[in-house]
């Protein structure tokens, strides 16, 4: 079982993360423009007009329930398998697997326009008997062996994998959690994650924990060394998820923003995992507030999930934490929820880094029509050869799921610029930066090296284009 998060403890930040912060500012990206439009009359929309996704947590023993799919239809376009993704749900036994409930749900999701966000490939709970049962070299065959089959079955299906769940301690030690996960070396969350990546390479990359809101807390800051470990040295980690359990005892933190920026100039993006605030009334709605508008004010905090849809749905529905009450109707959270959504300024983002200036070149700048004939140096922007290929991973009415190839010739580059085909439409693109119909690389994945290749992925809206080769350079 879960421990209770929300354990709370004394630590306070480090120098370290005073300049950690200090740079926070410089690294706001990645979220697309859409266009203005009225305001949203449900979570779903409302997120949309900043380029955002609202999701919720479903179990699939309750989708038969009118009210319960209702509602989850309408308000939400990002779906989580509370359960049935885990562990012991989909390999039961070792080597047999059962994905009955986790396809009822993905296909539930899919078949209503939406996307799924798959959880967990790797934790310390909810392991099978059998796992359990195991340690060493064992359990890091069948680990992988589970991460393998498990991605590999939902390959191109899912927006973003919850690789490895809480394998950080509480409490003031900011070290990995013991389990008998972490007994089989401590190499094995980049293992989990450099095998989901190979399984799916569409798939965005996320560590999830809970009780990394506060960003004084030891825990904070050890999940945080581990991704800036992560992305120093080429693991592949897209996303990392803060869980966000809360109540009155342990409220949202004040630092909670910063906690979102900082992970976020690490070059991951933040996805708000497992909502839920106990409480009632304004006391309530305040706080799902303040979680609501610091995403927003985040670039890179790419979408908020509930971890559930009516309070009686709740792993701890007696703290009524959710935004709908028994009865299925909107409390005073959610509306709090949908009207901060709604006043969001459309357009996040600001301007990528390589935007060109027009009007007034810097006076140092080369002359671009007369390169020195001799230099072959690829500078940004982007000078190497570089081809690249569009491929449907996934098509449903009304949208797809593309993937798109970047790959070097046989110099290396040192940034890229796909021109994505006319026609295509899109307001949730991942590895990759969207200007109009051009996509740049996005800070990590702008060095390939010659006959190496990178992806970048989007869903599109409207039907499918056929599989292509797009304009590189
Ligand atoms: O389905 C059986 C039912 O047949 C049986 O009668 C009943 C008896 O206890 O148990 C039911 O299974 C329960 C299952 O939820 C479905 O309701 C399990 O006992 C129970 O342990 C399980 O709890 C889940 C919990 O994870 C387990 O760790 C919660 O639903 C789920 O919301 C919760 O989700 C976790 C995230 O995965 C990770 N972050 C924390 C979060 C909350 O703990």
């Amino acid at each position: 079982m879960t421990p209770p998060p929300m354990l709370r403890h004394g630590t306070r930040a480090r120098g370290a993360c005073a300049a950690a912060v200090a740079v926070l500012t410089l690294a706001v990206s990645a979220a697309v423009a859409i266009p203005a439009q009225a305001a949203g009359s449900t979570l779903q929309e409302a997120a949309a007009q900043s380029g955002r996704y609202f999701g919720t947590a479903i179990a699939a023993n309750r989708l038969s329930d009118s009210t319960y799919a209702t509602i989850a239809n309408r308000e939400f376009n990002m779906i989580t398998a509370e359960n049935e993704m885990k562990m012991d749900a989909t390999e039961p036994n070792q080597n047999q697997f059962n994905f009955t409930n986790g396809d009822r749900i993905l296909n539930w999701a899919l078949q209503n326009g939406k996307q799924v966000r798959g959880h967990a490939l790797a934790w310390y709970s909810q392991q099978p008997g059998w796992m359990q049962r195991m340690e060493g070299s064992t359990l890091r065959s069948a680990m992988i062996n589970h991460v393998t089959q498990v991605a590999t079955h939902y390959k191109g299906k899912i927006y973003a994998w919850d690789v490895v769940n809480e394998a950080f301690a509480d409490g003031s030690s900011g070290g990995r959690r013991d389990s008998n996960l972490e007994r089989s070396g401590s190499d094995w969350i980049e293992v989990a994650f450099r095998t989901a990546r190979a399984a799916d390479p569409a798939a965005k990359l996320c560590y999830n924990d809970y009780n990394i809101d506060d960003w004084s807390h030891a825990k904070t800051q050890g999940v945080y060394r581990m991704v800036r470990d992560f992305k120093q040295r080429g693991v592949p980690i897209d996303c990392v998820g803060l869980q966000s359990h809360f109540n009155p005892q342990s409220p949202v933190p004040g630092n909670y923003q910063t906690t979102i920026e900082s992970f976020a100039a690490l070059g991951v993006d933040v996805q708000i995992t497992e909502l839920d605030i106990e409480g009632s009334g304004s006391a309530q709605a305040e706080s799902y507030r303040k979680v609501t508008q610091a995403c927003l004010n985040v670039a890179r905090c790419t979408g908020i999930t509930v971890w559930g849809v009516r309070d009686t749905d709740s792993w701890r529905a007696s703290g009524t934490p959710l935004l709908f009450d028994g009865n299925g109707n909107k409390k005073a959270a959610y509306t709090s929820v949908l009207n901060t959504l709604n006043a969001a300024t459309p357009n996040p983002t600001t301007p990528p880094p390589t935007s060109p200036t027009p009007t007034t070149p810097p006076p140092t700048s080369p002359t671009p029509t007369t390169p020195p004939p001799t230099s072959p140096t690829p500078t940004p922007p982007p000078t190497g050869a570089c081809s690249a290929a569009l491929t449907i991973a996934n098509s449903w009415n009304g949208g797809y799921q593309a993937t798109v190839t970047v790959s070097a010739g046989s110099s290396s580059l040192n940034g890229w610029r796909v021109t994505l085909p006319s026609g295509v439409t899109t307001n949730n693109l991942w590895n990759g930066v969207l200007s109009g119909s051009t996509v740049t690389n996005a800070p990590y994945n702008g060095s390939v090296g010659a006959g190496q290749s990178t992806t970048f992925g989007f869903i599109g809206q409207g039907s499918a284009p056929g599989a292509a080769t797009l304009s590189c350079g």
